[in-house]
């Protein structure tokens, strides 16, 4: 990588190749946030896909190099938006997420724009209602999906269920889900009042929230699906699409392939397809 200084009169930013602008911040608890940042004319995307992004670590004490962080997000803007959005975690002492924290409007992150992932409608098979299981940042890839007008073109119902430790944690998600009732281009493609196909599912584990428990625990007590009013999960009419962390991910696995779902990808699609959320 070649860090080229720019003129004098210019702004006193490094020409970084595959540099986007920072546009917006939010700082949602002091352990998330969410920014958006410019869209290179060139990326094109499936919604719920991945990219990695990054910053310049500091220079090598010895050889005076910057090393580049990057990590893989998924992006939480649906494939239409101008703009690309992510939702991160803050790790204090994590390589990448202990600097972007920090990043305000006007900066520049790097954007490798090669999105990758499986969580996309192409690597499911046609059904009835689909499941999106999130815990924490795993959020993000559906922040994108529940924007897509394919979500609600493919299915009857969506279900979104979110587990995370503490409430605010649930607040980036809740306002997301809020905003798609006024969300004018999906009122416009999908018809008004496409969002009553939603239900939302957030519980919390670590603080009183009005529905506690982690997702797998009441999904197995048939809880969940009482409080949704649905019918269990069976592989006729559901797909599934889960993206948390590791112990989640691993357990709400071998529950779906219990419901007797198979897992797809993009060269084979199925019935659910599963993806770690971002840890720095
Ligand atoms: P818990 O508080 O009981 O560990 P994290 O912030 O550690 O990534 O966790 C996000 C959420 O995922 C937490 O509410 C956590 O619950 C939950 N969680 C962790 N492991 C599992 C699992 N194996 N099954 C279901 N939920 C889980």
């Amino acid at each position: 990588i070649n860090v080229t200084d720019t003129a004098a009169s210019a702004p006193k930013l490094p020409t970084l190749p595959d540099a986007q602008t920072v546009t917006e911040v939010k700082h949602w608890t002091d352990r998330l946030f969410s920014f958006r940042c410019t869209r290179p004319a060139s990326l094109r995307f499936r919604s719920g896909e991945f990219v990695m992004i990054g910053l310049m670590g500091d220079p090598d004490p010895k050889t005076g190099k910057q090393k580049l962080l990057l990590r893989a997000y998924s992006i939480a803007s649906p494939s239409w938006d101008e703009e690309l959005e992510f939702y991160s975690i803050k790790v204090q002492d994590g390589p990448l997420t202990s600097r972007l924290q920090h990043i305000q409007p006007g900066d520049q992150i790097i954007l490798r724009p090669k999105p990758v992932g499986t969580l996309v409608h192409d690597a499911l098979l046609p059904g009835k209602r689909i499941w999106f299981f999130a815990t924490g940042t795993g959020f993000a890839p559906f922040a994108s999906l529940l924007r897509e007008p394919q979500t609600y073109e493919d299915y009857d119902e969506v279900i979104i269920t979110h587990t995370c430790r503490e409430v605010g944690e649930l607040q980036y998600g809740h306002d997301l889900i809020e905003a798609l009732k006024s969300d004018e281009l999906l009122n416009d493609v999908i018809g008004e009042g496409f969002w009553k196909k939603i239900k939302y599912y957030p519980t919390t584990t670590r603080e009183e929230s009005p529905k506690m428990g982690r997702i797998t625990d009441l999904m197995r007590k048939g809880e969940a699906f009482e409080d949704l009013g649905v019918a269990p999960i069976n592989p006729q009419d559901d797909r599934a699409m889960v993206c948390g962390n590791l112990a989640f991910n691993l357990e709400i696995k071998e529950m779906l392939e219990g419901y007797g779902l198979e897992e797809g990808a993009n060269s084979k699609p199925a019935q659910y397809v599963v993806e770690k959320a971002f840890l720095d």
